[in-house]
């Protein structure tokens, strides 16, 4: 195809017949090389793999620093940077889990790099599980930076003729710092990785019963949830954790994926069709790799669950994690959430509560293989999802953010970001995800106030403007908002209808650091920069405020721009060089929304 080429570098050793093949993969349309390695065993005997890393980058020093992304539950891709220095610098996971710890992303950046100007060069892994990027500066002080699967707990059995493909590594340079790398990441992912019908399309605005109800609720109330969300212009109503097996809280019901009618009080039909009777589409959330004690499944399968022979296992959110490394086992749940899906959901949310530990399978012929194989056979089932119900939006998520990885957004094209609904939060652990990932890949709602994480209030403005830079939702219970707030969503979700393009296919710049300044700011323009969507939040209020002038960005100069909601005509060399002045409103996390549009010469 025209699309790329590819490089192959073949290594071979003599000694033991292990050839190795060093693949560059080239994009004709946009900056980036993805790099992987392949080996086989050519050699006579078996063999083990116990370190393949995918990516290794030497350069010469040029003072660097690194930026990786930090962060924990609720608190994902906070946003750190290290001089590289002597001595290993790391980020990693060995949760079986790309995790909500560290993130495989690291990139170099030259000293004053920023969001626009600067050299930066940054390694992307697309993989789930177990990863380790490290940067150091050696004895000549030249800089080395790799990227792979975790050394710790794998070892790969390969045996004569066999081969290893190593998962890829997206790498990517930017002379126009930390913003060019972040549009030329979500250019490809946009156009090379996600695959969904969905990649193009508006996602559907959905409300989620999980904040509302959390376990408790029947159908009459997801029914009353999904008519007044119906009047409001929500397009979807996905039914969250709680409506199969024995689930009135989370110590049990996971692996018995049949619904629980007598909880319900009706079929998952019956249900389907009233929603659907409302003129909404029905998304339900699934947690496939996980079983409680207490369910049917482990009575009758004890050993389909990972943990070491004779000891106790560590349970995280009462539950242990089902041995994915076994066909046996993705088929069986397979089969039964297949049962669910065919009864015509239209939206999946793939959850995951736990990390992995205890990582043995009894049936596994070589340990070392396990975490490995778990990965193998999450995208399996994902695959095999993708195939048979090419139609179905599958959301990712993981405790919130915990498995957002460019290899779970091949398989769904949108991901939860954080279980952390509060907008001010969001703002920050936004920010972050967005190095990496388009927004059109950002699970967002807005949700009831005081916040469940925070106990913080803001405005449903605030909350409207922040999940807009996202997949946009809603999780709340509609029957506690009074008329004016019902009102103000009606309108969010028209303007939600006309913006929408521009944020799923528009460039993203940041224009502020929410972590450092009073505000948060961002904006979405237009391929073609006739369109331009600023939205802030101010994260800070106080006395005779000195006033915030943030400046856009990737505008036409010499072109003017109207903003729509006031008609005021701004040139473009004002707005970007001395920037809109954000407004002092009384009060805390005032949000503010501007779209602009190119004034056309008559
Ligand atoms: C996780 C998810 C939440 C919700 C609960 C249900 O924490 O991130 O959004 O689905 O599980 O148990």
């Amino acid at each position: 195809q025209d699309v790329c080429s590819s490089l192959e570098i073949l290594c071979e050793d003599s000694h033991t017949g292990v050839k190795v093949w060093m693949l560059y993969t080239v994009f004709e349309d946009v900056d980036i090389i993805t790099r992987s390695v392949k080996i086989l065993n050519g050699g006579k005997e078996e063999l083990y793999l116990t370190k393949v890393f995918s990516a290794c980058l030497d350069m010469d020093n040029r003072d660097f620093d690194a930026v990786s992304l930090h962060g924990s539950w609720a608190r994902e891709r906070q946003i750190q940077s290290v001089p590289v220095s002597h001595g290993k610098f790391s980020v990693e996971s060995v949760r079986g889990e790309s995790s909500h710890q560290d993130h495989p992303f690291m990139a170099l950046k030259t000293k004053g790099t920023d969001q626009d100007q600067g050299e930066v060069y940054g390694m992307h892994f697309v993989y789930s599980g177990n990863f380790k990027a490290t940067v150091h500066s050696d004895q000549f002080d030249q800089v080395r930076m790799t990227m792979g699967i975790h050394p710790e707990g794998f070892r790969w059995k390969l045996l004569p003729g066999e081969e290893f493909q190593a998962p890829e590594v997206v790498l990517v340079h930017s002379h126009e710092g930390l913003g060019k790398m972040t549009r030329t990441l979500h250019d490809f992912y946009r156009k090379h990785l996600i695959r969904s019908v969905y990649k193009d399309q508006k996602r559907p605005i959905l409300i989620n019963n999980w904040e509302a109800t959390y376990f408790d609720f029947n159908t009459d109330k997801l029914i009353s949830i999904a008519r007044q969300a119906a009047e409001l212009g929500i397009e979807m109503l996905v039914m969250d954790d709680g409506w199969f097996g024995k689930r009135d809280d989370d110590n049990s019901g996971l692996g018995d994926w049949y619904v629980n009618e007598e909880k319900l009080g009706e079929s998952l039909q019956d249900l389907i069709q009233r929603i659907n009777g409302l003129g909404m589409k029905f998304g339900i959330w699934i947690e496939p790799e996980s079983v409680n004690e207490d369910s049917n499944l482990f009575q009758e399968h004890p050993d389909w669950v990972m943990r070491i022979p004779g000891r106790n296992p560590v349970r995280a959110r009462n539950q242990l994690v089902l041995d994915f490394s076994r066909k046996e086992v993705v088929d069986y749940i397979f089969e039964q959430i297949c049962k669910i899906l065919d009864l015509g959901v239209e939206y999946v949310k793939w959850d995951m509560n736990r990390s992995l530990a205890d990582v043995y399978s009894c049936a596994a012929k070589d340990q070392g293989n396990v975490f490995y194989d778990y990965v193998l056979g999450l995208y399996d089932f994902l695959e095999r999802l993708v195939q048979r119900y090419p139609n179905i939006l599958i959301e990712g998520c993981c405790g919130g953010g915990g498995r957002f990885d460019a290899g779970m957004l091949y398989y769904t094209p949108q991901i939860w970001c954080s279980d952390n609904t509060d907008a001010v939060d969001r703002v920050r652990i936004q920010y972050g995800t967005s190095f990496g990932y388009p927004v059109s890949s950002v699970g967002s709602h807005v949700s009831a106030v005081p916040n469940h994480q925070t106990g913080r209030s803001t405005s449903l403005k605030t909350r409207g403007v922040v999940a807009m830079a996202g997949t946009f939702g809603y999780e709340l219970d509609p029957g506690m908002l009074t008329e004016d707030e019902k009102q103000e969503i009606r309108s969010q979700i028209e303007q939600y209808h006309r913006y929408a393009p521009l944020i799923q296919n528009g460039r993203y710049y940041r224009l502020t650091n929410p972590f450092v300044s009073e505000a948060g700011a961002w904006e979405f323009v237009s391929e073609d920069q006739k369109e331009v969507l600023f939205q802030a939040v101010m994260l800070e209020i106080h006395g005779n405020m000195t006033v915030n002038y943030v400046r856009l960005k990737g505008l036409k100069r010499d072109c003017l721009y109207q903003e729509q909601t006031s008609g005021r005509v701004y040139a473009a060399d004002a707005l970007m060089e001395t920037g809109i002045p954000l407004p002092t409103a009384f009060g805390e996390y005032q949000a503010y929304q501007y779209y602009f549009k190119e004034v056309e010469e008559s």
